[in-house]
């Protein structure tokens, strides 16, 4: 009997031992063609928190020990309530047949290769490095000297279950002295949604309590950007005068990007330290945005460049509204802190809804090209005279950052129960699927510009009309020819003008391509990603990673020698995200930050 029970102890220890091997293999977990997981199998592979060591920073700097200047008389808390249970984001995903889930999990292993590559390259020739120059094959500091790329690119690790690699890379975290800095100054905006955004994203995944201790350092450093008279953050952070204490003067001009976009981060981790300084200091903006509003020359919608000294969002600088470079993330931050909230501060669902309203007013528009597709775009809005608002400009050019804005519409869209939201966000993702396929290349240029069709519902190609768009571009060059221009410049049919050739390893089409995947359960995804992988890795790949193209519109463009850290942060992880099984980082129980970097919701 003793024996017959030491039998089974050891049968069940053995059986045990080998399903923790199997969680933490990489082997089965990422390469593994044919076999997918289950649920729970899932479920406790995202929850494999272990502190491995006890880690101790190494840094001679501690920057809670940075005296802060201003201080406000009321601290803004994080709400303590129960969180509210939201509708649900993700589709129901029907199981997989065997074909199915065999060449998903090919195409997960090639993105996984991809990743490898650059990987390497960076640990072997850029190893603390900001970023690895994929031609050269050497580092460069260019973030501030804190090894950039590898705090952007640890939680990909831990996704993909490289845990070996994962667990090097926390070790260098360690090592990280937050107190020094290769630049003057840096981005506020960068460091947040990179670095802190980083660490805390991979501190959630795996509970390593030293990427806390050093989310707490960058922290720490960026508050001191809110150190200023009435608690507006600044552009750029001079981290020798951050260290001494002193206070920052509000920026005159700043883009809204640079306000706004610091909100995820900072509740997050105010909700992992229990720390409402943090929160204070994001929710502080949340209530000037949610005042200032309805006083845009745009009401609603908030203008790209405001006056954050005298808190001026009407004046004859904020003239201008888009969603692209400089005011994209604060837009998507609204759904997505109310998600991390669990709904629990409404102003977010106001700053949500007034502002979606209007750029579907003024900014989205159907473009006009050959076979007449239902797609939308969004370009920028203008105000000419400051006087008259209500006579405005929409120059459509649409840039590869806005492509972000279909997984905004779709996030959105369900959070509030609004089925409008996620149809726009489905033509705003069909839309750069269909530029990316417009150019040889494969890939959609950073900027281009198009014909705006007069109506939504019904729009047919023109070619007159199209040539006499170009010819307004590029005329007195060509001699008004527009075929002469249309071919010199390289336009592809319906594009009216590129302003910029290049692509830049950017997510923003692929990110809005899986959040659609995720919320409408349409395969049409899958595969518009996997010719968007193919296109991306044919142009751009060098021996020892991926570099940036110089002009999307030849085949094979010029590359210049840069590989930016959300190549790995982002592009990369949202191509292994779409090619997992559907419950990987699932939209109910994940947020993600504008560098793609997932933080966990309150359930
Ligand atoms: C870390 O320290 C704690 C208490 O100081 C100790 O109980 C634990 O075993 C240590 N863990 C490791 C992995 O060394
Ligand atoms: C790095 O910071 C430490 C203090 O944190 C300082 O003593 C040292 O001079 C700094 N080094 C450089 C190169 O700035
Ligand atoms: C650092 O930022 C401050 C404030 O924006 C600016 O005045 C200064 O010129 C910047 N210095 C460098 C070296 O970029
Ligand atoms: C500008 O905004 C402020 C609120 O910040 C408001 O009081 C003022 O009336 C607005 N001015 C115009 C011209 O809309
Ligand atoms: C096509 O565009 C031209 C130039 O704008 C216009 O004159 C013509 O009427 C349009 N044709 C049709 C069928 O709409």
């Amino acid at each position: 009997m003793r024996r017959r029970r030491a039998k089974l102890y050891a049968f069940i220890a053995t059986a045990f031992l080998l399903f923790i091997v199997f969680l933490h293999g990489r082997t089965e977990m990422t390469v593994a063609v044919g076999h997918s997981p289950s649920d729970d199998q899932l479920e406790a592979f995202m929850n494999r928190h272990t502190n491995s060591k006890n880690y101790t920073l190494e840094s001679p700097f501690d920057w809670l020990d940075a005296p802060i200047r201003y201080s406000s008389e009321k601290t803004l808390t994080l709400p303590s309530a129960k969180p509210s249970t939201l509708p649900r984001v993700q589709a129901d995903f029907p199981a997989e047949s065997s074909k199915e889930s065999h060449t998903r999990e090919v195409r997960r292993k090639a993105v996984v290769d991809t990743f490898q590559k650059s990987w390497k390259s960076y640990r072997k020739s850029a190893w603390m490095k900001d970023e690895y120059k994929p031609i050269s094959n050497e580092g460069k500091d260019n973030w501030g000297g804190w090894a950039a790329t590898l705090i952007d690119t640890l939680d990909t690790l831990w996704i993909m279950g490289l845990e070996d690699e994962f667990r090097e890379a926390v070790d260098a975290v360690a090592k990280i002295n937050f107190g020094n800095c290769t630049e003057v100054n840096v981005s506020v905006f960068e460091t947040t949604i990179r670095y802190l955004g980083g660490l805390i994203g991979a501190y959630d995944l795996s509970g390593e309590d030293v990427l806390l201790q050093q989310a707490i350092q960058v922290g720490e450093m960026l508050l001191r950007a809110f150190d200023t008279p009435n608690g507006m953050p600044i552009d750029r952070l001079d981290i020798t005068k951050a260290k001494e204490g002193g206070g920052f003067k509000p920026d005159g001009h700043i883009c809204i990007a640079g306000v706004g976009s610091m909100t995820m981060e900072f509740v997050r981790l105010a909700q992992i330290t229990g720390n409402s300084k943090y929160y204070h200091a994001v929710a502080w903006i949340t209530m000037i945005l949610d005042y200032n509003q309805p006083y845009s020359l745009i009401p609603g919608l908030f203008p790209t460049w405001l006056n954050a000294r005298t808190l001026s969002f009407n004046d004859s600088r904020s003239t201008t509204f888009g969603i692209g470079a400089m005011a994209d993330s604060t837009f998507e931050y609204f759904a997505k802190t109310h998600a991390l909230l669990g709904g629990l501060e409404p102003a977010y669902e106001k700053l949500y809804r007034d502002s979606m309203d209007q750029i579907d007013t003024h900014l989205l528009f159907r473009p006009m090209l050959p076979n007449n597709p239902d797609i939308l775009f969004a370009g920028d809005l203008r105000i000419p005279s400051h006087a008259d608002p209500a006579a405005t400009i929409l120059d459509p050019s649409m840039q590869h950052l806005s492509c972000f804005a279909g997984g905004m519409y779709a996030l959105g869209g369900k959070l509030f129960n609004n089925a409008a939201h996620v149809a726009l966000g489905a033509k705003l993702t069909d839309g750069c699927v269909h530029a990316y396929a417009l150019t040889p290349s494969g890939i959609m240029p950073e900027i281009f510009e198009s014909v705006p069709c007069a109506s939504r519902s019904s729009c047919a190609f023109n070619e007159t009309a199209w040539g006499e768009a170009v010819t307004a571009h590029y005329g007195p060059k060509y001699s008004f020819d527009a075929k002469k221009a249309a071919a010199e410049q390289r336009l592809p049919v319906g594009m009216t003008s590129i302003k910029d050739y290049r692509y830049m390893l950017r997510p923003e089409a692929i990110e809005s391509v899986f959040v659609l995947y995720r919320v409408t359960g349409d395969p049409k995804y899958r595969e518009a990603a996997w010719g968007m992988f193919e296109a991306i890795v044919d142009a751009t790949a060098t021996e020892g990673g991926n570099a940036a193209v110089e002009d999307v519109t030849v085949k094979r463009g010029e590359l210049v020698d840069s590989m930016e850290t959300f190549w790995l942060a982002e592009t990369l992880k949202y191509f292994y995200l779409i090619f997992s099984r559907e419950d990987l980082l699932s939209l109910d129980k994940w947020v993600f930050n504008t560098e793609a970097h997932p933080f966990r919701r309150p359930v």
